[in-house]
């Protein structure tokens, strides 16, 4: 089934330079990118985003980090692009994150882990609706995607 997921590309993914290797991994992959912006996300966004794990320890420095710089939204599609996008990044903790997984390469920490996304279709849908209105979420096809079957 084509799915609708919300990926998120973390501070120190910016501060790192990192961007472009993250977006390409995606792309390669086959995952289309149907809405992206580079944005500072405000306090009610990342309390919004990351409500459910309000009043855990990490809960107040996880904020912080979220807004201590940059990130870059997307909107990005594909045949069971939450999963995909899963098994692409990698466990949250970066540490045991398996080598060619993007958190497996690029990093080491459980709070600095470079990239979010979505984990269910209902987190995707409310987590995209964060930051995206309907009509910035667009619609094209890939010239390769009569080849994914
Ligand atoms: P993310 O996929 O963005 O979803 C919630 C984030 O909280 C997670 O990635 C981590 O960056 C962060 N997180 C989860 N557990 C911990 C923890 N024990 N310590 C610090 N940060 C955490």
């Amino acid at each position: 089934m084509i799915e609708r997921t919300f990926v998120m590309i973390k501070p120190d993914a910016v501060l790192r330079g990192l961007v472009g290797e993250v977006i390409s991994r995606l792309e390669r992959k086959g995952l289309k990118i149907v809405g992206m912006r580079m944005i500072k996300m405000s306090e009610e966004e990342a309390s919004s985003l990351y409500s459910v794990h309000k009043g855990k320890p990490f809960y107040d420095e996880l904020i912080r980090f979220i807004r201590s710089a940059p990130v870059v939204v997307m909107a990005i599609e594909g045949e069971s692009a939450i999963s995909v996008v899963r098994r692409l990044i990698g466990p949250t903790d970066s540490k045991e994150a398996p080598p060619g997984t993007v958190r497996g390469d690029f990093s080491c920490s459980k709070s600095m882990n470079i990239i979010h996304a979505s984990d269910s279709l209902d987190n995707a849908q409310r987590e995209l609706s964060i930051f995206f209105k309907d009509s910035e979420v667009l619609s094209y096809s890939r010239l390769d995607e009569s080849l994914v079957r």
